[in-house]
């Protein structure tokens, strides 16, 4: 009877719909990416997205049985965007896993989606300290912002540094820049006579930069977030402040990889804390940028191994649970996880999902090759997220 018939073609298409949204326990492990390819963080989305396709090139697209099914989306840097995408990469394309964010109010809107639909978050680029306490499913495989503060506000207070302007981008990273930096350098006996808050977009830093002159410091502490290091490093340039002999320090955002080699002499000399380089000496790290730099033509920046980790955090935690993507299993797996990244040892604090890592105090210089690198000269091992070490006490 064709009344019969067709009821039997609804049923069978309802029940490949249904099939099709539970991928993950059919053999395909969906992972959404949201990052900016477009906008003002579009530097950013450009280097997750090339890490994390470098790590499924050299590593294949089948982990413990399953194939991995990567799908991209460009928030465009606009948060209300990510939120959208996000949703719908889980409403409607029935991922397993969700990466990327770009800045941190990205992964903030993503927060609430994660732990609804108990979908693991992976954050591969922010870095405010806060973001992972947003979801029980949330884990990093950036950086936090204070890890590399700490770490350069005890460098600066060692080497007689003891007046200081802090100028930081006006939203959460910023803020914990700030703070981070300032209560560890006054600590130590330093002192910031300014801090000076920028807007995050189009920032013009002329006035900001004129006023820290003016306050005549030893250093200026700057962060920026990744994307904007050239335009701040061309003003401080044209500042004259490169010559002024006011040194310039901060985490390692400014002096980001992607954009170091067009930033020309000013750069040379600000000495930064970070967690990667793309000049790290070790025998992974070079076969990293070589095979970084041969499928994309440029520079691997920190955002890159933010997502080349976040990959192979997935990788590794998928085999741990013999193929099941469900975000209790996996999020259970990645806790306490430890691997060797291009940027040294790494692992998942197990209590927080935050990741510990080493951080480097490096020096803009120029090579043999002509190009400019942040040099490492220093290393400090297993650095935890200090706000939420101090939170704990
Ligand atoms: C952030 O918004 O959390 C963020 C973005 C870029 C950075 C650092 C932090 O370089």
């Amino acid at each position: 009877m064709p009344g019969r018939y067709l009821v039997g073609i609804a049923v069978s298409l309802a029940l490949a719909v249904v099939g099709a949204g539970s991928a993950g326990a059919q053999g395909v492990v969906k992972i959404g990416i949201v990052v900016a390819m477009t906008g003002e963080q579009a530097s950013t989305g450009k280097q997750v997205k090339a890490g994390v396709e470098l790590y499924v090139h050299q590593h294949g697209e089948t982990v413990a049985g399953k194939k991995i099914q990567l799908v991209f989306r460009d928030s465009g840097s606009v948060p209300a965007m990510t939120k959208r995408l996000t949703q719908e990469l889980i409403a409607n394309d029935k991922v397993n896993i969700i990466g990327g964010f770009e800045i941190t109010p990205a992964a903030l809107v993503a927060a609430p989606l994660a732990t609804r639909a108990k979908v693991v978050e992976v954050v591969m680029a922010a870095g405010t300290s806060i973001i992972t306490e947003r979801s029980p499913y949330i884990v990093r495989t950036s950086d936090t912002v204070p890890q590399s503060c700490i770490i350069i506000a005890d460098w600066a207070a060692k080497k007689g540094i003891k007046k200081v302007v802090t100028m930081v981008s006006d939203y959460a990273p910023g803020v914990d820049a700030e703070k981070s930096f300032a209560a560890r350098f006054h600590a130590a006996g330093g002192k910031v006579v300014e801090a000076l808050r920028v807007p995050l977009a189009s920032p013009d830093f002329s006035p900001f930069l004129q006023r820290a002159a003016d306050a005549k410091p030893d250093a200026i502490f700057v962060f920026v977030p990744s994307g904007q290091g050239g335009a701040f490093m061309k003003q401080f340039a044209e500042r004259g402040l490169d010559k002024a002999g006011i040194k310039l320090i901060g985490p390692g955002d400014v002096t980001d990889d992607d954009l170091l080699p067009a930033m020309g002499d000013a750069a040379i000399g600000t000495v930064t804390a970070h967690h990667y380089s793309a000049d790290h000496d070790s025998a992974m790290n070079r076969a990293y940028v070589a095979a970084f730099e041969k499928a994309n033509h440029f520079r691997p920046n920190f955002m890159s191994v933010g997502g080349y980790d976040g990959m192979h955090l997935i990788y590794a935690a998928l085999r741990k649970t013999d193929g099941r993507a469900d975000g209790d299993s996996l999020i259970r797996a990645m806790k306490g996880m430890k691997w060797e990244s291009p940027r040294g040892p790494i692992e998942i604090d197990p209590e927080t999902r935050d990741i510990i890592q080493n951080e480097y105090i490096r020096k803009v210089e120029r090579k043999k090759d002509g190009q400019l690198y942040n040099v490492e000269f220093a290393t400090f091992a297993a650095v935890k997220d200090p706000v939420k070490a101090a939170e704990k006490k």
